[in-house]
């Protein structure tokens, strides 16, 4: 399941030290060459599509067969796509208008709903990935049912809802309940391809987890080829569970051969990333997957991810039940909350080192 021998419409790579003088853009959002999107960049019929549809089926008896599915995609990709996963079409429909008519208000009222250092959700238009600004404007929100406990830096997750936006709050809700609600099946199927409980994992989510959701609007961009939407990156969570639009960007680098593959969009589906904990719980059998996201001149583009974020306490470390005499542990523990919050104030990289291997 993999497409690696058909690199026929891979273009050569951007030259280096290419001058810059002409382009429109502030030096900020310019990309290392080795780190560019070249022109083209081949769409992944491999990246494994997966029909969910047997978890509701009444009898149950193709969810073992679905859970090993869901192994070999987050062994071979760390990446699928679900369908039929049982999230409304009229939910995601709701949420998506909301994102436009956020990203549509003029911007003295998206910055009267900006994140601060105390307080992390909100809007903000300027993030860095690996040092370099993201053309990208973003709103983060926690999905509220759950009350995340402070952060070790005493740094709260709180909500800021723009006024006068009618519905948005609801579309926003309602969206979070019905994700999550899908992010606790892949965990269960997770858990069994695991062969573990199916209930195994979620204790750490059950209750003050620190899941949120990103609404990602990433305008036309004059320079693609310099620029990147989102540099890349691993996830650092558990899951994520990211609804596109039929635009198209997502880049993922590819195991088998280290190629970057475009992700193509399918109407009603979820993209599902495996992130560093699940890795790590895994102790390796699964992987974080590097991912980008390319922007393109005449087009904006919407997405949204779920960050399936475990409760800030948890201590983070190869599960007991996958470790053994031949299969030794491969990560020391680390703390949810405090990989987060370093992670937060942009001492990522230390803790990145840090955390890995043993
Ligand atoms: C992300 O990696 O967090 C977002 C990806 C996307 O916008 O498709
Ligand atoms: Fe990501």
């Amino acid at each position: 399941n993999c497409d690696c021998a058909d690199k026929s419409h891979h273009l050569e790579e951007v030259a280096a030290g290419e001058v810059m003088g002409s382009l429109p853009m502030d030096q900020a959002f310019v990309q290392a060459p080795e780190h560019r999107a070249k022109p083209s960049v081949a769409e992944a019929d491999g990246i494994p599509v997966i029909d969910l549809s047997p978890l509701f089926a009444a009898d149950g008896v193709d969810v073992d067969v679905l859970a090993a599915e869901v192994g070999r995609a987050s062994r071979d990709w760390g990446f699928f796509v679900v369908v039929r996963h049982g999230v409304p079409e009229e939910v995601v429909a709701r949420a998506a208008e909301a994102q436009r008519a956020f990203f549509a208000l003029p911007p003295a009222r998206r910055a009267a709903v900006a994140r601060s250092e105390a307080v992390q959700m909100g809007y903000y238009a300027s993030d860095h990935t690996q040092n370099v600004r993201d053309w990208k404007e973003a709103f983060d929100l926690v999905p509220t049912r759950h009350s995340p406990l402070p952060l070790p830096s005493a740094m709260v997750l709180d909500n800021k809802w723009p006024d006068d936006l009618p519905g948005f709050r609801e579309a926003m809700e309602e969206y979070g309940e019905a994700v999550e609600e899908l992010a606790f099946k892949l965990l269960e199927l997770i858990a069994r391809s695991l062969g573990l409980r199916p209930d195994r994992l979620h204790g750490f989510f059950e209750d003050h987890q620190t899941t949120f959701i990103r609404l990602n609007h990433y305008p036309p961009c004059p320079s693609p080829d310099h620029a990147l939407g989102l540099g890349h990156h691993k996830d650092a969570g558990a899951l994520t569970v990211l609804y596109q639009d039929d635009v198209g960007g997502l880049d993922v680098r590819r195991r088998c051969d280290g190629e970057w593959v475009r992700v193509r969009p399918i109407p009603q589906s979820f993209i599902i990333n495996i992130g560093d904990i699940i890795q790590v719980w895994s102790n390796d059998r699964y992987e974080s997957v590097e991912h980008r996201v390319v922007v393109n001149v005449e087009k904006e583009r919407f997405s949204i991810p779920f960050f399936f974020y475990p409760a800030s306490y948890t201590m983070v470390e190869p599960l007991e039940e996958v470790v053994s005499e031949e299969s030794p542990a491969r990560y020391n523990p680390y703390s949810w909350g405090e990989f987060f919050s370093a992670r937060k104030n942009g001492n990522f990289k230390k803790l990145d080192v840090d955390y890995v291997q043993i």
